[in-house]
């Protein structure tokens, strides 16, 4: 069957005291509002419309970017949580299938619990996710009566005994989106906060003789984000899942506490993760290499067996072969880098090509900027790149040649040559014994006349 998911976010999240709207705000480096789009993957759902309203421009931006079939409608007014899902009837006409209202500031919502909702529908006309709260606090509550949920009761408009009650709604609804369609439309807004609450669709439904009932899902899950201290507990909760999830898939990290990843990053099995280390967007590592301590990456490729940092730095389009090594204090920009290639102190490779079994040495830079073009380096095969080598590009160094320590390259070399650019030295016999002395018996006199 169809599924259609409804995203809430046109709320301000004003406690978040911030200017990018609430669901913006990114968690594993990509805005809430993503991770939310994301849930109920495995239900393959045919739409995913989102509710929007402060930073509407913002939010339809970052949505159309992620997935261009996302569709945005906006709220202009936030009268409650009915009222929001009210928004997407024109969408949704004519759609058959099911509906499942999600809140763009609750991203942990699992797959898993969304195929059990699905699977509830069987046998029920609106399904609700619920949750024992450790604290019920403010959340609205779902009264049972055995397997059927007979209606949630938001905490203002709660009794004492309501009150008592610690299974909460997490907000999650499925049904079919005609009949919620249908029910939304019959919401009042005579409560204790005015609004039109999506909650009031379970009295209303059982009223026409449809069924309710809720599935419930462990706490973590609900975790809805209002304010930056859960907006950093809920990174914190999604780092250790990711990092549980690939020491599971054979990545080693002994130090997992201490690595930082990003809500995309693939490593392969057999790959030695050491402490402190940061993956930004778009990085792909392959299995068996090594990233050692206190390096980041992002944008770029690791093959197998390749050895990056301690201390490196791998920005976009950085791209190793099989055995190459990326040492200390090494930056590398747009450059591929071909198999067994070493690069392995203190140098910045920019939009720069090299090539199998080439060394370059340390304190090496590629000169790719003249202050308004960006300008390529190739290094061919084989070649030894002296140290403090600057390669002023665009310039070509051909296959099996070396650059002598010190130069600076500003025209190609061809291959199985050695290009000497610097100053000849030249020995000046006993010329530092002479000035050392004068130097030092002009200070001795110095000293004396004061
Ligand atoms: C809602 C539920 C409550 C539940 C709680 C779980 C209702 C009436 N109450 O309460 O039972 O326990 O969530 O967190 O549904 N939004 C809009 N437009 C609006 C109003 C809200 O888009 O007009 C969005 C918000 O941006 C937010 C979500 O809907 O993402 C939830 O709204 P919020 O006001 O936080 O609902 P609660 O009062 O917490
Ligand atoms: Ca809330």
């Amino acid at each position: 069957m169809a599924t259609a998911l409804i995203i809430l976010a046109a709320g301000r999240g004003t406690r978040m005291q911030s200017d990018l709207p609430k669901v913006l705000h990114p968690i594993a480096g990509v805005p809430m509002l993503i991770h939310a789009m994301d849930t109920g993957a495995s239900l393959a759902p045919a739409r995913k419309i989102i509710v929007a309203g402060h930073g509407a421009d913002m939010v339809r931006d970052v949505a159309k970017n992620w997935d261009a079939n996302a569709e945005i409608v906006v709220q202009s007014e936030q009268l409650g949580t009915g009222h929001a899902v009210a928004q997407a009837k024109e969408s949704l006409a004519g759609f058959e299938g099911d509906a499942i209202v999600l809140f763009g500031d609750t991203p942990f919502i699992s797959d898993e619990t969304l195929q059990r909702m699905s699977a509830a529908r069987k046998n029920h006309d609106i399904v609700i996710l619920g949750f024992v709260a450790a604290d019920p606090g403010r959340y609205g509550r779902l009264v049972m009566q055995g397997d059927e949920l007979s209606r949630i009761v938001e905490f203002n408009d709660a009794d004492a005994a309501t009150r008592d009650i610690n299974l909460c709604n997490s907000g999650v609804v499925c049904a079919d989106a005609e009949v919620l369609l249908d029910l939304i439309a019959a919401l009042k807004n005579d409560n204790a906060a005015g609004e039109f609450y999506l909650t009031d669709i379970v009295e209303i439904g059982r009223a026409r003789g449809l069924s309710a009932t809720a599935v419930t899902c462990d706490e973590s899950e609900t975790l809805g984000i209002n304010a930056r201290t859960e907006l950093a507990a809920a990174e914190e909760i999604w780092q250790s899942r990711k990092r549980a999830a690939l020491l599971r898939d054979g990545v080693t990290m002994p130090s997992p506490q201490s690595v930082h990843l990003h809500y995309d990053t693939i490593i392969g099995r057999d790959t030695l993760v050491e402490p402190n280390v940061v993956f930004g967007p778009s990085v792909t590592v392959e299995s068996g290499a090594t990233i050692r301590a206190f390096s980041h990456l992002e944008g770029c490729h690791v093959s197998r067996g390749a050895v990056v940092g301690p201390y490196a730095r791998l920005r976009p389009g950085a791209e190793l072969a099989e055995n190459v090594k990326i040492g200390n204090f090494v930056e590398v920009k747009n450059a591929q880098i071909a198999e067994g290639a070493k690069v392995n102190h203190l140098s910045y490779v920019g939009d720069a090509e090299i090539g199998s079994g080439s060394n370059v040495g340390a304190g090496v830079i590629t000169c790719n900027y003249d202050g308004v073009f960006k300008h390529k380096t190739t290094i061919g095969e084989r070649v030894f790149v002296g140290s403090n080598t600057m390669l002023v590009a665009p310039v070509t160094i051909g296959d099996d040649a070396m650059t002598a320590t010190g130069s600076v390259i500003t025209r190609d070399v061809p291959a199985g040559d050695l290009a000497v650019a610097r100053a000849r030295q030249e020995n000046k016999p006993g010329f530092a014994r002479r000035m050392f002395d004068k130097l030092r018996k002009l200070k001795a006199s110095q000293a004396k006349e004061t």
